[in-house]
């Protein structure tokens, strides 16, 4: 079937507008790249000290994802969906646009869990919401998600099996595009939302 690599294609593509990247210079602020952790995401474009930026760029990205996963979805198959879903999320991690170099990934996840896996998404959602607000670090939060959602997805009654081992496939992608935030972590310098020294080095 031409729906698998046509999802990849157009997941892909959606994926890789860097819109953290794009808001952020629409507004002045210069290339986010060079604040902060560097990264094009919703949390570092929170570091400017806009919130209303970081949540356009949290929803944008989310609906990058989301949106292709619900149409490939509805037009497919929930795997197909998956897969549109999925590419996006690569697409977002890679942007050839920017030389392969672009974010971790977290909103793009968030954004397709809904249309691929409601257990995933109930999973994810109050582990992410709940850890942010207590440790204020906005990549444990998201790790700790990405550990909990395949085991979670499937406590909650998820059986598809070529859904859960994507959902695997994708928290291990998260841990990887991660990996500086983990290092930071394990030496208990990975900065604080609402502390003095807001940025990592
Ligand atoms: O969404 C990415 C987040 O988990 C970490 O972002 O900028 O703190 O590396 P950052």
């Amino acid at each position: 079937s031409l729906a698998f690599p046509l999802a990849a294609i157009c997941g892909y593509l959606a994926g890789s507008i860097p819109f953290g990247l794009l808001i952020t210079k629409a507004a002045g602020l210069g290339d986010i790249r060079q604040i902060g952790s560097g990264n094009i995401g919703a949390t570092n474009v929170l570091r400017t000290g806009r919130k209303d930026l970081a949540l356009a760029t949290l929803l944008l990205d989310s609906l990058k994802a989301g949106l292709l996963a619900l149409g490939f979805g509805l037009l497919a198959s929930r795997e197909v969906g998956f897969v549109a879903g999925a590419f996006a999320f690569v697409g977002h991690c890679y942007p050839v646009w920017l030389g392969f170099k672009g974010g971790k990934g977290v909103a793009t996840y968030a954004g397709l869990l809904p249309f691929v896996s409601l257990p995933g998404f109930y999973v994810a959602a109050p582990i992410w919401l709940g850890l942010f607000a207590l440790t204020r670090i906005s990549s444990l939060a998201a790790l700790t998600a990405a550990a909990l959602v395949p085991p979670g997805a499937w406590m909650l009654g998820e059986r598809n099996m070529f859904i859960l081992c994507g959902l695997a496939l994708l928290s291990l992608f998260v841990f990887w595009t991660h990996r500086a935030n983990l290092g930071r972590l394990l030496k208990g310098q990975e900065p604080r939302f609402g502390a003095k020294k807001d940025t990592p080095d």
